[in-house]
């Protein structure tokens, strides 16, 4: 084997090695942008902790452009360690282990500037060189698109367990969240399901559900394309009053709709990896 080759093989090696340390992968995708992706990440992050894990729960930020899990996980300007081995993580609240280009660049206004290629390479490096150890869950959050990012992490993690695609319920949504379905699809990860953001407001004054986007493309498109819906999440202006302070918005505000509607997300993600762990298992052990 040739020198390049070699370490061609190697860095696979250690791929798949620091891959199978963590049970469940998922990657969050959407469309359009804003929609709420990383806001959904960094709460079903604590969601999951809270759930008392035996291991940890991460999250890479894979928005190498628009970095913003530190900031909505009130992380400051950690920067990652080297290690011999690798690449410490941050580690955030509740023990979560978090990557991100924040951590890298010198300043929230650096851009990165990266085509292509260079972003498969980070990408492969966060996923391979960061000492992710063992985990019960990875969250990837995403930026908008089928771009160079999502390509990557779903070329670079083939077992992935699935992808959840976050909408929010106008029509104007519905084309482009085919379009992340169908992208999902064409690389092989299974849906989890459909997360529809912003669905709906409560008056604070009336208490009257007020509908502030048209539509709703959540639920249709789940029907249509046959995956399944796993929440809608109202609006609540204390979401983005929230992320300002750095304090997931499950943190302090669980018992509202909103965050009601979290914690079941939560649930039906659990659910469905223990269904698929049994569909793709060993299968019940004989009774004793
Ligand atoms: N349910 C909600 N209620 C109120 N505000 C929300 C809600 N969901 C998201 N937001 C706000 O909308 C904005 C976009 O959210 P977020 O950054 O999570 O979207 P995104 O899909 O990750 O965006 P990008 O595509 O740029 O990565 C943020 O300011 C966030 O606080
Ligand atoms: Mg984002």
């Amino acid at each position: 084997m040739g020198k390049d080759a070699e370490a061609r093989a190697d860095e696979e090696a250690l791929l798949r090695e620091r891959m199978g340390r963590i049970e469940r992968k998922i990657a969050v995708i959407s469309g359009k942008g804003g929609v709420g992706k990383s806001i959904v990440t960094a709460n079903l992050a604590v969601a999951l902790a809270w759930r008392g894990h035996p291991n940890a729960i991460g999250v890479l930020d894979a928005d190498l452009h628009g970095p913003s899990i530190p900031k909505l996980l009130g992380m400051g300007g950690d920067l990652l360690e080297a290690d011999p081995e690798g690449i410490r993580p941050a580690e955030g609240p509740l023990g979560i282990r978090v990557a991100s280009m924040a951590f890298l660049l010198p300043s929230e206004e650096t851009p990165a500037v990266w085509r292509g290629p260079l972003k498969m390479k980070a990408i492969r490096q966060f996923l391979s060189d960061v000492i992710w150890g063992d985990l019960d869950y990875l969250l990837i959050d995403l930026p908008p698109g089928t771009g160079d990012e999502p390509l990557s992490v779903l070329q670079l993690i083939p077992d992935i367990d699935g992808v959840i695609v976050v909408t929010i319920p106008s029509e104007v949504s519905e084309a482009v969240v085919k379009k992340s379905i169908t992208f999902a699809r064409m690389l092989k990860a299974p849906i989890i399901g459909l997360i529809e953001n912003m669905s709906g407001l409560t008056c604070p004054h009336c208490g009257r559900e007020i509908e502030v986007f048209s539509g709703n493309a959540g639920e249709r498109i789940a029907e249509e394309l046959n995956v399944p819906l796993l929440g809608r999440i109202p609006l609540d202006p204390r979401i983005s009053e929230d992320s300002d302070r750095g304090i997931p918005f499950v943190v302090e505000h669980r018992d509202t709709p909103a965050g009601k509607a979290f914690m079941e997300i939560v649930d039906r993600i659990e659910g469905a990896m223990r269904e698929a762990g049994r569909a793709s298992g060993p299968g019940p052990s004989p009774a004793p």
